[in-house]
């Protein structure tokens, strides 16, 4: 890999910190039913107060970067009010990672709105580009001799998708419009954001985490089956891209209008990379675009969704057109760590292909250093390389995660653990 690659992990404030008792999610949890363990956030994994010793077993084992982000509802608690400590709280948190030799990558959205925001309606209004912008400049102007990289937004198509389409994220909302709205009004803010970190600093490397999916045709011949796979692409991920590269909001984000604020903000674009999907044409689902994903008997996590390495190389390839690639996540839902360590090294396998191939890829960070609430499914679906015992807060390094530190130490596979690759691929 080339000199300098960041190998890490990444998390989000509601998934580990705890006590986030201030945002659209824990309003959310209170609710039988919206988590399908019945699990609450709660005290998470209780890293608010933990950092010190989460980071130091990271930098143990080996990795140099740590994606992490900010919760806005506790920056600012009520409109236009900064909390000075907690302000000072994540001064701490940056210079430990510092001090440890982990790089920051710091996300500004990610999934939670402050309650005060939620109430007036968040990201299905436009004010909402001026309310993030004011707390992004509050941000930037705190840490910003602390942190290079930046992510403005995580997963606008993700989080458009379960919170304003299919309902099965706050708010709750069953309207393909109002999705379409909400996608907007984040591609927006991040354009905003863009314009004022580099205002504050102008060497910072900002960029947003989009959710690249693949879609492939079920019937790889067919007519149909082909178009409706190019369609999905287009719309869930290359129209943010493009939008961000040209500042063009191609449908769904617009009819084509330019916004000067958006013409070339992406200083390099965050990956996250799951899975795929197979989809067939079929005219009974107008509302979905046509398709229907159908299911083939293949590898899959706990989640349900498949297992598939070689898209890593084909979104990377895909996003290098926009600029120099982070993989801000990838992993996988894995109750015992039976797939993981064959999930990693696949993984890497083609991320080391696609650097060989001569596409600009900066780094790895890994989905997630430690098990934590995954959103809707509570926390029984564990995506970490550290084992968190939710009853005690002790942490287990698993399997996974040495196997991860050999690959951060080596800087990628050695010849051993590209062996292990091939064997666990056979
Ligand atoms: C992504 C989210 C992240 C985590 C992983 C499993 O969509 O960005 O917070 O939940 O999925």
């Amino acid at each position: 890999m080339p000199a300098g690659f960041l190998w890490g992990t990444a998390t989000a404030a509601h998934q580990v910190e705890g006590g986030n008792e201030n945002n659209d999610w824990w309003d959310w949890e209170q609710t039988t039913g919206h988590i399908k363990d019945g699990s609450r956030s709660g005290l998470a994994c209780d890293h608010f107060r933990r950092y010190q010793d989460d980071f130091q077993l990271l930098a143990d084992l080996g990795q140099n970067a740590h994606r992490l982000s900010i919760e806005w509802s506790r920056v600012e608690p009520h409109p236009g009010q900064f909390d000075a400590e907690a302000l000072a709280h994540y001064r701490r948190v940056l210079e430990t990672m510092r001090a440890l030799g982990l790089e920051p990558v710091v996300t500004l959205h990610h999934f939670t709105n402050p309650r005060w925001l939620a109430q007036q309606g968040a990201w299905t209004r436009p004010e909402v580009v001026d309310a993030f912008g004011r707390f992004v400049e509050r941000v930037v102007r705190a840490y910003r001799d602390l942190v290079r990289f930046w992510i403005t937004v995580n997963e606008p198509n993700i989080y458009a998708s379960l919170g304003f389409a299919t309902g099965e994220w706050p708010p709750g909302a069953r309207d393909m419009l109002l999705a379409f709205r909400v996608l907007r009004h984040m591609v927006l803010a991040h354009g905003r954001a863009y314009q004022v970190i580099h205002r504050e600093q102008p060497e910072a490397r900002v960029s947003l985490a989009h959710h690249l999916r693949v879609f492939d045709p079920d019937r790889p011949a067919h007519r149909l089956d082909i178009w409706t796979a190019r369609a999905r692409d287009a719309l869930f991920n290359r129209s943010i891209l493009v939008a961000l590269r040209d500042g063009r909001l191609r449908p769904p984000l617009g009819w084509g209008e330019r916004i000067p604020e958006l013409v070339g903000s992406l200083d390099y674009v965050g990956v996250n990379y799951y899975s795929r999907d197979r989809l067939a044409f079929d005219p009974l689902s107008p509302h979905r675009l046509f398709a229907r994903e159908v299911r083939r008997e293949c590898p899959r996590n706990a989640c349900g969704w498949e297992i598939y390495p070689e898209g890593l190389y084909r979104v990377v390839r895909q996003a290098a057109e926009f600029g120099p690639v982070l993989i801000t996540e990838n992993g996988t839902a894995d109750q015992d760590d039976e797939l993981r360590p064959a999930y990693l090294l696949s993984h890497v396998r083609q991320l080391g292909q696609a650097v060989q191939d001569g596409l600009p890829v900066l780094g790895y960070l890994h989905w997630s250093s430690m098990d934590n609430f995954e959103w809707a499914q509570g926390f029984r679906m564990r995506f970490g390389l550290v084992h968190v015992d939710f009853a005690t807060q002790e942490r287990r390094v698993k399997p996974s995660g040495e196997l991860y530190a050999r690959i951060c130490r080596a800087g990628g596979l050695t010849p051993d653990l590209l062996a292990l690759a091939e064997a666990r691929s056979a």
